[in-house]
């Protein structure tokens, strides 16, 4: 059984011992592990049953760190660094060999963010090695975004989950590398598209492959309920026509009635983007404990985080 706790010294010295702890981020809750230690590397490929070509993220206290574990820094990514962290953007940089090869899939390039959580940064600054760690739940499943899920998944091979409450910001970091000196996004995320080109200018948006995620583990299916899920672009229209019996219902702010609906999630009454990416991933772990027949996600509008919140759907209905 996993303890759930908030003692950062207990977590510290697990770490240590090369073992893994379940850590709290502003974006989902990650399964941490030394960056140094294969040990504890492999038990995050195992534990999580991810293939070995998806590479890590490494989690730092600091932007200062970041000249210890990447080389050939690009101008916008120090733009990118100042503008953005601590928070919820990781950026893809050419990797010095310090950083072992299993965790970057052997890729020459590494994935480094400062997460933005008080007690994660404590930690980190506690630590005299960075940590490695992918979302805290099985390959291709939901992500965690309170500590019960994570307990859901791990409670009998996990030692510790560092407890640090909801996660704020609720879907993953943006992704963003550089190819040929320009700016790349991998992955949409909790940093909208819209807030990066704010700062760098235009990026380019590489379309993710589902069998080799050349550039990052965007797998198309991910993030999926156990439940069958469907994304529509109106749930009023479907419901309508619909034959199916126990159904749940996620949308942006609309109430939809229907005999067929046992449960509906409104992400954000006020229609408010943040609130709403929030929101998501507690909405889809509720939805899942409730044996129903079908989940009918409605699409969000194509703009801000309402298109990382749609990247999200789309994995998971697939
Ligand atoms: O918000 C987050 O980023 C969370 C928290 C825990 O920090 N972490 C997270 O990790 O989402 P994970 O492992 O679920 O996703 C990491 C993503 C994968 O899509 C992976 O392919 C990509 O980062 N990635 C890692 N290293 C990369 C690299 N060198 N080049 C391109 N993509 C990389
Ligand atoms: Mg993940």
């Amino acid at each position: 059984m996993s303890i759930i706790s908030n003692d950062i010294s207990k977590a510290k010295a697990i770490l240590e011992k090369e073992d893994l702890v379940a850590i709290p981020t502003e974006t989902v809750y990650g399964l941490a592990g030394n960056a140094f230690s294969e040990k504890a590397i492999r038990k995050i490929f195992d534990t999580k049953k991810r293939p070995l070509f998806n590479p890590l993220i490494v989690h730092i206290h600091a932007a200062a760190v970041v000249s210890e574990l990447a080389k050939d820094i690009p101008e916008k990514a120090y733009q990118l660094a100042q503008a953005f962290w601590p928070g919820s953007l990781t950026l893809v940089l050419k990797k010095k060999s310090v950083v072992p090869g299993l965790v970057t899939a052997g890729k020459d390039t590494v994935a480094i963010r400062v997460p933005n959580h008080p007690l994660t940064l404590e930690l980190l600054r506690s630590l005299s090695f960075p940590l490695v760690a992918p979302s805290a739940n099985p390959f291709g499943s939901i992500s965690p975004t309170r500590a019960v899920h994570v307990a859901g998944y791990f409670e009998n091979t996990l030692p510790l989950i560092l407890d640090g409450g909801n996660c704020t910001s609720g879907i993953e970091s943006t992704i963003i590398g550089f190819e040929n000196q320009e700016p790349v996004l991998y992955r949409l995320g909790a940093i909208s598209l819209e807030e990066i080109e704010a700062v760098i200018g235009k990026v380019i948006i590489k379309n993710h492959k589902e069998s080799a995620p050349e550039a990052p583990g965007m797998l198309l299916k991910h993030y999926a309920p156990k439940t069958r899920t469907i994304l529509v672009d109106s749930v009023k229209d479907f419901i309508q026509h619909a034959e199916t019996e126990k159904i749940g219902v996620i949308t942006f702010q609309q109430k939809i009635s229907g005999t067929q609906i046992i449960h509906q999630e409104i992400l954000s009454e006020q229609g408010d983007y943040k609130e709403a990416a929030a929101n998501l991933y507690d909405a889809m772990h509720r939805l899942d404990t409730m044996k129903l027949n079908l989940i009918v996600a409605e699409r969000f509008p194509e703009e801000n985080l309402g298109k990382s919140i749609n990247d999200r759907l789309t994995r998971a209905t697939k």
